[in-house]
């Protein structure tokens, strides 16, 4: 088993939506995934719900109130979708079963000032572990002037930024069925596929 969390203390940074496809891309790659959810608002396991049988499965469970000891071990994959506020104790006890963590990050002044503590304490914790966190850049062009000010803020915390995710509606779309942009018709999502390549990449798919 390798488990992945995605978290995230700020509201909508779009934690689900990377465990979401995460958990698709794992699925279609056909490994057993088992996709954690641990907010009480249950949004990854509504996507579950929604999500048609003929498509690669994607188990799910709720562990909203949980600690770590009840993982999925039998899992290939388990995708941890954290809630907003995620911190504290219970931050600490999943940082120290996961092999990877995962921050989506919007470069707004709001989302970077929100994450900035999270950022401190999760490099703080893994400190002697290199290479398990990484940023992803959420709803942005790494072109832009936007990109530019989350590389400077990020060059505080030594935490690399593993890829950018275009602001698109294909995301929207994809999650009210309860499919990722791994999911056929793959063509319609090519743009991001190439985008999410480096993440799967730096997970050691
Ligand atoms: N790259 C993107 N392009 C366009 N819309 C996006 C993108 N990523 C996420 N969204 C949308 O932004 C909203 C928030 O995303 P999401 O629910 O994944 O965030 P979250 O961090 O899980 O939120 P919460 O903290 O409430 O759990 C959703 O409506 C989602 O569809
Ligand atoms: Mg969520």
């Amino acid at each position: 088993m390798r488990a992945v969390l995605v978290a995230n203390p700020k509201g909508g940074a779009g934690k689900t939506t990377l465990a979401t496809n995460l958990s698709g891309y794992f699925a279609n790659q056909k490994r057993s995934v088992t996709l954690c959810d641990l907010d009480r608002q249950q949004s990854a396991l509504r996507w579950m719900a929604f999500r048609d049988p003929a498509m690669a499965p994607v188990s799910g469970f709720f562990a909203g109130n949980q600690m770590v000891a009840n993982l999925p071990r039998e899992s290939d994959w388990v995708v941890m979708d954290a809630p907003a506020g995620f911190q504290g104790f219970k931050l600490s006890d999943y940082l120290r079963v996961v092999d990877k963590v995962v921050v989506p990050l919007v470069p707004s002044v709001f989302d970077m000032a929100a994450t900035e503590d999270f950022l401190n304490s999760i490099r703080h914790e893994m400190r002697g572990r290199k290479g398990v966190v990484g940023i992803v850049a959420m709803r942005v062009d790494p072109r832009t002037k936007a990109a530019g000010m989350l590389e400077e803020f990020l060059k505080h915390f030594d935490i690399p930024i593993i890829t950018y995710l275009r602001n698109t509606q294909n995301y929207v779309n994809v999650a009210a069925g309860g499919l990722s942009v791994f999911d056929p018709p793959r063509g319609r999502h090519r743009r991001d596929l190439e985008q999410w390549e480096p993440l799967l990449d730096w997970l050691g798919n």
